[in-house]
């Protein structure tokens, strides 16, 4: 869509201090902005309790985002507040050219979401001009993540709220949606006649960065591998997008993947924690996962017996998220690997076998591979396109409620398990690789 397509936009920022805001939105938006592809008639509202000047807000983003924002002081559990928010956004509307859409950033802790979205529409900013764009966990189980979908659309319907995956927006997890569709080589042989197993792995090397509170009421299964492990899984398993395709249709492609997968139970679920953890986070008996492997199995007839490790950990020794697909050895002939690399040094990698070079017939395994970097200057970030797509209003790059209630529901046994008893619980040393930990059990 072209900028001058684009409708008159005010972003209202809720915890515009917050590290999410700080870290992810406002350099994003600023990149947008440089690039020229905001829309023409802009404006940021953030909103904090705290009396804070937009320079300290801003930070080094000013030069850039300056001229557009305004900030707004108030308590976001006080009613009153939001009549005031409400006939400030009717003036900063006035001064736009036509009536402009009103997106909700919510950076806030989870248990200030619900609040802040029942204030909004019994505020009457609920019209279907205003957007919601949300940040995860939604909810921390299936019950109370159906709570929270049925109680926010009470005042927003699902077409005006916009669940945040940044997973989804990565350049090259939308790549797979594209390699999928457009190579007609591994389109045909994407299903259990061709592929042996497929492995999808988010290790990082960073550990919870300080984040205590946040991560021992989460956990890995929670953080990472209900909402972006299994948005990979889905995209990888979901029918490939042939032809003139409507990116409309991928949330329901990828829910028809989701609706087929749960977890094999009678294959290991690793649960480990880095050693140290503990004493970060104060909390001697601490159960927290910071590392989980599990198996997943589909029901979809062309994935029937094709295993799918999903395994996420933090403290690893390198950073990097891959899936991994195995092709069958056939007979007289050797095994091949696809590896599709999300991050870092996007591209795809596929393991052939050639002859060694010499007086014998010996094979040896090389790599066929593409990377981005080689070819192009720059990848946008993930939520410079978060941004633009709720501005422009495609929610193909979003979690639908749908697909939030379907990757609960597949990881419900484990959390089941989990709740009864934690003698399952690894320790594994900070740098150990994937496989490593994998092994623990
Ligand atoms: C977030 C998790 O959703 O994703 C973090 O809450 C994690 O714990 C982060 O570190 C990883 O994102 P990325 O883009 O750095 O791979």
């Amino acid at each position: 869509m072209d900028r001058e397509e684009l409708p008159p936009t005010i972003l209202v920022v809720f915890g515009i201090t917050g590290d999410l805001s700080q870290r992810y939105l406002l350099p994003a938006l600023a990149e947008v902005c440089k690039s020229a592809n905001l829309p023409k008639d802009f404006k940021v509202l953030g909103v904090s309790r705290r009396d804070v000047s937009v320079a300290d807000v801003l930070g080094g983003n000013k030069k850039t985002l300056g001229k557009f924002t305004e900030l707004f002081q108030m308590s976001l559990d006080d009613a009153g507040g939001y009549s005031v928010l409400k006939k400030k956004l009717s003036i900063i509307s006035r001064q736009m050219d036509g009536r402009p859409q009103v997106i909700f950033y919510l950076s806030v802790p989870p248990a200030a979401v619900l609040p802040i979205v029942r204030h909004l529409g019994q505020a009457g900013l609920n019209h279907a001009r205003h957007k919601l764009l949300l940040e995860k966990p939604f909810g921390f189980d299936l019950e109370s993540a159906r709570e929270l979908i049925a109680q926010t659309a009470k005042y927003f319907p699902e077409n005006q709220i916009y669940r945040i995956d940044h997973y989804l927006a990565k350049e090259m997890v939308q790549n797979i949606v594209t390699f999928l569709g457009s190579n007609a080589l591994f389109r045909d042989v994407w299903s259990s006649r061709f592929i042996e197993k497929i492995d999808i792995i988010v290790a990082e090397k960073i550990d919870i960065e300080g984040r205590a509170l946040f991560y021992e009421s989460t956990g890995a299964l929670r953080d990472i591998i209900q909402s972006h492990l299994l948005q990979l899984a889905a995209l990888t398993l979901m029918e490939p997008c042939t032809g003139v395709f409507d990116y409309a249709e991928l949330p329901g492609r990828r829910l028809i993947a989701l609706n087929a997968l749960k977890v094999d139970m009678e294959e290991p679920v690793i649960r480990a924690q880095y050693e140290d953890y503990r004493r970060e986070v104060k909390n001697p008996d601490s159960a927290t996962e910071t590392f989980v492997g599990l198996t997943l199995e589909s029901e979809d007839p062309r994935w029937q017996g094709v295993p799918i490790l999903l395994a996420s950990g933090k403290n690893l020794n390198d950073k990097l998220t891959e899936i991994r697909v195995y092709f069958k050895k056939k007979e007289n002939s050797e095994a091949n690997r696809l590896a599709l690399r999300i991050q870092p040094k996007e591209g795809i990698e596929l393991d052939l076998w050639v002859k060694e070079p010499g007086y014998e017939r010996r094979l040896q395994q090389k790599h066929l591979a593409f990377n981005y970097e080689q070819h192009y200057e720059r990848l946008p970030d993930a939520y410079e396109r978060v941004l633009l797509d709720a501005i422009r209003g495609s929610q193909s790059l979003f979690a639908s409620s749908g697909e939030v209630l379907e990757s609960w529901r597949i990881l419900e046994p484990i959390q089941q398990k989990w709740s009864m008893d934690n003698r399952d619980l690894q320790f594994y040393q900070p740098g150990r690789t994937i496989e490593e930990v994998l092994k623990l059990v």
